[in-house]
């Protein structure tokens, strides 16, 4: 990764952090940026923040444990009161296509169960239009050639996610379709056309989820609103 892109990544997450207050239940998002919101919350925690967090991913986990972020699950709460997550494309409305780490079902539950959104990002993953990044789509292993094929007829070619040389599999066992539609118009509609395909678990089209957005740019950190 170019180092200025890193800057702006822990700009964002930093600045994340801070509407993180004592008491909450906050969703820990995936990704890189994220880890420097991870880390500035372990310094919190620290000097006293009492929180615990919900992670996303095992890669999450790992750094929150790192980190000695207390963390709990849906076995305990059912809530959270924030998540925190990063994005891969996001459009002027706050759609986003996420999953590019292979997180997005579990970042998608976190994100629903929280009364609040919060995405953080480098400025290179604002777009016009979803599409450009291929959507990540979490299918189920048995039959995943016949799902990419309906898939398909919806306009990408769907490639097998690898990872060194080999499958990649989810954190939920199943595997990932990259699809390159180049264009997606309509995120919602397009959503729910893709979901009720046979052995599709889930799109990484987050549609109407986002409440607000940290992006750093060139020009500083900005924060926006819906
Ligand atoms: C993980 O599956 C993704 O949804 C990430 O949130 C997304 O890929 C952003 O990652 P970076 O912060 O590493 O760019």
């Amino acid at each position: 990764m170019e180092e200025k892109t890193d800057l702006l990544k822990k700009a964002a997450g930093e600045k994340a952090a801070e509407y993180i207050e004592d008491g909450m239940v906050i969703g820990l998002g995936s990704g890189s940026t994220v880890y420097w919101m991870l880390k500035k919350l372990g310094e919190k925690v620290e000097q006293g923040l009492n929180i615990k967090g919900i992670p996303t991913s095992l890669q999450t986990e790992g750094w929150a444990k790192e980190f000695q972020i207390p963390l709990t699950d849906f076995s305990e709460v059912h809530y959270a009161d924030i998540a925190i997550d990063g994005t891969d494309e996001i459009d002027p409305d706050f759609n986003m296509i996420k999953g590019g780490g292979g997180a997005l079902v579990r970042e998608k539950i976190v994100a629903s169960s929280a009364e609040k959104l919060i995405i953080i990002a480098d400025e290179s993953k604002v777009v016009d239009e979803l599409g450009k990044f291929p959507l990540p789509i979490e299918v189920l292993p048995f039959g995943w050639q016949l799902t990419a094929e309906k898939i398909a007829e919806f306009g990408a070619k769907p490639v097998l996610r690898k990872k060194d040389g080999r499958v990649f599999i989810s954190d939920n066992g199943n595997y990932i379709l990259d699809c390159g539609f180049e264009s997606i118009p309509d995120p919602g509609h397009f959503h729910k056309n893709l979901k009720q395909l046979l052995g599709v678990v889930e799109t990484g089209l987050f549609v109407g989820m986002t409440d607000l957005v940290i992006l750093a740019g060139a020009k500083g950190v900005k924060v926006l609103n819906r």
